[in-house]
């Protein structure tokens, strides 16, 4: 357009649009927070949600247990590879002196947390749209029989919801290195709300309150109707794209809402551990019972290594059945 053609355009009011379109983002359907999971936390929790962006603040990439950059931030992150761990700056075995920005944040009475959500929704064939419901933590911290085991810097976890042509159908909990599926109606509601129940220290995601068993006996995670968190008040929203595996920006809530779309999304592609490598032997604190039950093991991989292309309801499709009550 030459420059008296763009004159021309603005005395008519037809170029400033053009000019001045801001990045067209596509909202989240409305029904995604509408339904979106009301979730307990436990009445004696210490380890509450956290915002990823602090919680880069206090990490560094490393790699075999050697620092490859002193600081990572939303920018760097994207590019960092599958075999970095955010490892914390602070020494995390005093346990008693860790600093506070692993214990997150408690939500307020009404629901609400300064720590941002993540929700991310995939479109499938067939009028589905999967909503992930990430919770983020910056520390798993797992009592059993009075020892600690599988303890980890960064703690990712989700519910999903199912929705077929904007209709709640379905929803998943993680738990662990699996979780469970119901029928969307098979949980209590609140308006319409699905209510979970965020185990006290581990973060795993249960339909009702009360004692867990998972992995072996006396390995108990326990739920109760502890303060609501509510993640529809602040969170980011992003879409993911299965068939190009991307991330883009869709809109949040809260200060999640408003961060965003400042800092991309290329964290979302970070493909490595939110977390320190697990700590051998010699390590002050650490202990094993056998090689994988650990007081300290490696923290988790995030929300792009949750399996959010899957067509099953469950992150393990090998076995998936959706139980109808809780
Ligand atoms: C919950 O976990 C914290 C530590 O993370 C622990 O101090 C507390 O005793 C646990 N609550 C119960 C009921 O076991
Ligand atoms: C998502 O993409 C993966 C990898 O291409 C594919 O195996 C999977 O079937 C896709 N999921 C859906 C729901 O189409």
């Amino acid at each position: 357009m030459s420059w008296s053609t763009l004159r021309l355009a603005c005395l008519l009011g037809v170029v400033p649009s053009l000019v001045y379109a801001a990045p067209a983002v596509t909202p989240l359907p409305s029904y995604v927070t509408q339904f979106a999971p009301l979730s307990h936390l436990d009445s004696t929790e210490v380890y509450f949600p956290a915002d990823v962006a602090n919680h880069l603040t206090h990490v560094q990439p490393e790699e075999d247990m050697s620092a490859i950059a002193s600081s990572v931030t939303f920018s760097t992150i994207g590019s960092l590879s599958s075999d970095v761990f955010l490892t914390s700056k602070d020494t995390v075995e005093d346990i008693q002196n860790v600093a506070s920005w692993l214990n997150g944040v408690k939500p307020e009475s009404t629901g609400l947390t300064s720590a941002p959500a993540t929700i991310v929704a995939v479109q499938k064939a067939g009028g589905i749209v999967d909503a992930f419901y990430f919770y983020f933590y910056s520390y798993d911290h797992a009592t059993y029989l009075g020892l600690q085991f599988g303890d980890h810097v960064g703690d990712w976890e989700h519910s999903m919801v199912r929705f077929v042509n904007g209709v709640p159908q379905d929803i998943y909990l993680s738990a662990h290195d699996g979780g469970s599926a119901y029928t969307y109606s098979a949980l209590p509601s609140q308006n319409g709300r699905a209510i979970t129940y965020i185990a006290n220290g581990t973060h795993a995601n249960y339909a009702s309150p009360g004692s867990h068993q998972h992995d072996l006996p006396g390995l108990d995670d326990q739920t109760d109707a502890g303060s609501i968190w509510d993640v529809t008040l602040n969170f980011r929203g992003y879409w993911f794209d299965n068939s190009t595996q991307t991330f883009t920006v869709a809109s949040g809530a809260g200060t999640g809402g408003s961060v965003e779309a400042g800092e991309g999304v290329g964290w979302l592609n970070f493909a490595g551990r939110w977390g320190d490598e697990q700590y051998d032997l010699f390590h002050e604190g650490q202990y094993c019972v056998t090689s994988d039950e650990c007081k300290y093991v490696s923290g988790p991989t995030g929300p792009i290594a949750k399996n959010l292309g899957r067509t099953a309801v469950c992150q393990d499709e090998s076995s998936c059945t959706i139980q109808t009550s809780v």
